[in-house]
């Protein structure tokens, strides 16, 4: 029997090797019906968005619910006291300066936190790689999981974000239209994952259809999967806290954002949807009668 002086104590090296990080692979994530839309293999989601009126798509029961819990739980942890406020808050004289009736402007507001990952000098860059956030949002089947719900060839070299929404964090109504930038003022992809822990009450994107915001859907969940065709009208609602547990109350979203991969872009270089023929002409957005028309 060992004594007890000789119990197993691990050194420091072995400690950090051992602490807790996300999967490598989005795949590691998903459930059997994640891994039937990862793989092309579910018609109601292989190429959804190829539809012009159809903006974005909600899915559930894609992430297993207690690893996305677990993810949460770490990237709360690991990030929570890492983030910088992002505010844009309702110009002050966007009332006091208009001078004809009816004439009132709104530029996109709002009011969120987010993790900076994209400069490695940040302590956001230095959490989230210890945790392999950055590894997990680089992984082909996140991008693959895009490219097959999209029905769209996509870019390798995608963006992405992690935002953290708090009681009372929204974002006000916007497009996401890039016009200025060639490579997206035709469409572009975002995926968006929900980590809510419990003590949020609510939060739920409401978007435009037939040329009003009439639409909502909850978007407070524990690994909900929402793959967006932008640009159309949305806005984010503020978060709700249940009553007393304010200071817990917060969704993790992680970003991934996607250029179309033009025609003859080399194949190393593009993420091919699962499943899909093989490529068709471009389609184009905003014609249709949907959400996307303004
Ligand atoms: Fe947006």
């Amino acid at each position: 029997m060992p004594s007890p002086a000789r119990a197993f104590r691990p050194r420091p090296g072995m400690v950090r090797a051992m602490s807790p990080r996300l999967p490598t692979q989005f795949a590691d994530l998903l459930t059997p019906k994640g891994r039937r839309i990862l793989e092309g293999r579910d018609s109601e989601t292989r190429g959804a968005l190829l539809d012009p009126t159809r903006p974005f798509i909600a899915l559930q029961g894609v992430i297993d619910v207690k690893k996305a819990a677990e993810a949460r739980d770490l990237l709360d942890a690991a990030l929570r006291d890492t983030l910088v406020t992002m505010e844009d808050p309702i110009p002050e004289d966007s009332i006091s300066g208009m001078v004809e009736n009816y004439t009132e402007a709104l530029p996109k507001t709002v009011r969120v936190r987010t993790a900076l990952l994209e400069s490695r000098r940040s302590r956001s860059w230095r959490a989230a790689e210890a945790v392999g956030l950055r590894a997990l949002l680089r992984s082909d089947t996140f991008a693959a999981f895009a490219a097959t719900v999209s029905g769209r060839p996509l870019k390798r070299g995608w963006g992405i974000q992690v935002l953290c929404y708090g009681p009372g964090d929204y974002t006000g109504p916007h497009n996401d239209h890039h016009p200025e930038e060639a490579d997206a003022r035709h469409g572009y992809v975002d995926m968006h994952v929900s980590l809510t822990l419990p003590a949020v009450d609510h939060q739920y994107l409401v978007y435009a259809k037939d040329g009003h915001f009439s639409e909502l859907t909850r978007v407070s969940t524990v690994g909900g999967v929402t793959v967006y065709r932008l640009p159309f009208w949305h806005y984010t609602t503020p978060l709700s806290a249940k009553p007393g547990r304010e200071d817990a109350a917060r969704r993790w979203v992680l970003l991934g954002t996607f250029l179309d991969a033009a025609p003859g872009t080399r194949p190393s270089s593009t993420v091919l949807p699962a499943g899909a023929p093989p490529p068709v002409r471009a389609v184009t957005v905003g014609r249709g009668s949907g959400a996307g028309r303004r």
